[in-house]
């Protein structure tokens, strides 16, 4: 069985001259299993007629929005809904730009805007189009967006120049829609984390917060999906965008964190706490905001419930992985954390140092298990969610599989 059998993929062809080699990527991607529907932009269609792709994919293409006739058969919405994956290839620089700017002015645009899967692009266009400042701000935007960028090559290209701009060739576009539908090492698992910081209200307009920018936790949940694992994300107030292709709830307090996650915690079965709960929140809070008339002001704090202690005391817990900041004695402090709340793997880092933490864009770590230990060196957080994510598999399949053998 090939791994798109039965994967409905709609295949965008927007106006290049690569156009034509999407009616070869539309026969590999049928040969290989995938049920697949083709959306033309208008300038696709000056390059290759829909009757070509209707004819090899033996449905209507689709080329217009709000066409009566086109709608009748499949609505926009419908069709944004009907697909597992949406392949854009070849993707214009013009289409890249309206994406970028969240534009839905014409059928393929306004399908990107409302589908909630993954959506890839192959870019296609002049190296000079490529390498322009405008058109890059715009692949950096799309990214953030969480839009998966597949090429472009490099080489001779149709207007006679040579450089990156060329769309990847119909089989490697084949092969890496495959591995998107590969199964992944965490095929059937599911993780549940947390990330951010929390916000715990002191008045209506005031709260006790920290500087977590949840980028180590965003980052992590990225990579544990990438693995195949079905994630779900609990997240503080971050100004980042909820990763595509998990489950997501946002929530402001410790408190609002704590249920979410213990409402979960026995049906999932691996447990990330990454967020920066804030340990005390004001025992009180003032239902007006607090005028200022004295020279000082107290607030009485309370203990909020921890979160990761209480997962791991669960009968049935899930493999716990906690994380400890410290600025001193760093591993001595993170195994004497990992032993009191009980959990299977600690991911421990130095903060307060000049490089890595909060609100750094890199870090490093050192990773504690009962019974061992491993240094992951200072680089970007992306690079080390997935080291990590790759090292919590490992020992989550280990205790799995030793589990399984009692
Ligand atoms: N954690 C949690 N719930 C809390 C507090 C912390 O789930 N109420 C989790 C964090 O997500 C992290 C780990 O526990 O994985 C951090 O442990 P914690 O004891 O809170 O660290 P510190 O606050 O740094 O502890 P201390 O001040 O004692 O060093």
């Amino acid at each position: 069985m090939s791994s798109l059998d039965n994967k409905k993929i709609l295949l965008g062809v927007t106006g290049g001259i690569a156009a034509y080699k999407s009616a070869v990527l539309l026969r590999a991607l049928q040969a290989a299993g995938a049920e697949v529907r083709v959306v033309m932009t208008s300038a696709a269609q000056a390059f290759v007629t829909p009757l070509t792709f209707q004819a090899l994919s033996g449905h209507p293409v689709y080329t217009e929005l709000l066409d009566p006739g086109q709608e009748a058969s499949m609505d926009h919405i419908s069709l944004a809904r009907w697909a597992d994956f949406i392949l854009v290839a070849p993707a214009t620089a013009d289409f890249i730009a309206r994406v970028a700017n969240g534009h839905a002015n014409d059928l393929l645009s306004t399908l990107c805007l409302a589908a909630t899967v993954p959506i890839a692009l192959a870019p296609a266009m002049n190296q000079g189009m490529w390498l322009n400042v405008a058109t890059q701000g715009n692949i950096e935007t799309i990214s953030g967006y969480g839009y998966q960028l597949w090429g472009p090559d490099e080489g001779d290209q149709a207007c006679g120049e040579t450089g990156p701009g060329r769309m990847l060739e119909p089989e490697a576009l084949l092969a890496k829609v495959m591995d998107f539908f590969a199964p992944g090492p965490l095929q059937d698992v599911s993780v549940l984390l947390t990330a951010g910081g929390t916000q715990e209200p002191i008045d209506p307009v005031r709260f006790v917060g920290n500087r977590s920018s949840g980028r180590m936790g965003y980052a992590l949940v990225e990579a544990m999906r990438d693995l195949g694992a079905e994630v779900t994300l609990i997240s503080g107030p971050v100004s980042l965008l909820p990763p595509t292709g998990i489950e997501f709830h946002s929530i402001q307090t410790a408190q609002e964190m704590y249920a979410e996650v213990m409402a979960r915690a026995s049906d999932c079965n691996i447990f990330v706490a990454v967020a920066a709960v804030a340990d005390y929140r004001p025992g009180e809070v003032a239902k007006e905001k607090i005028k200022k008339r004295n020279d000082s002001l107290s607030l009485e704090m309370v203990r909020n419930p921890d979160i990761l202690a209480d997962v791991s005391a669960l009968d049935d817990a899930p493999f716990t992985v906690g994380f400890a900041a410290e600025t001193e004695q760093v591993e001595a402090y993170a195994e004497a954390k990992r032993l009191a709340k009980g959990v299977d793997m600690i991911a421990a880092n130095q903060v307060g140092t000049s490089e890595g933490g909060f609100e750094s864009d890199r870090n490093a770590l050192t990773l504690l298990w009962e019974g061992g230990r491993e240094s992951l060196p200072m680089m970007n957080k992306s690079q080390l969610a997935r080291q990590l994510a790759d090292r919590i598999k490992t020992h989550y399949l280990k205790v799995e599989n030793a589990r399984n053998e009692n």
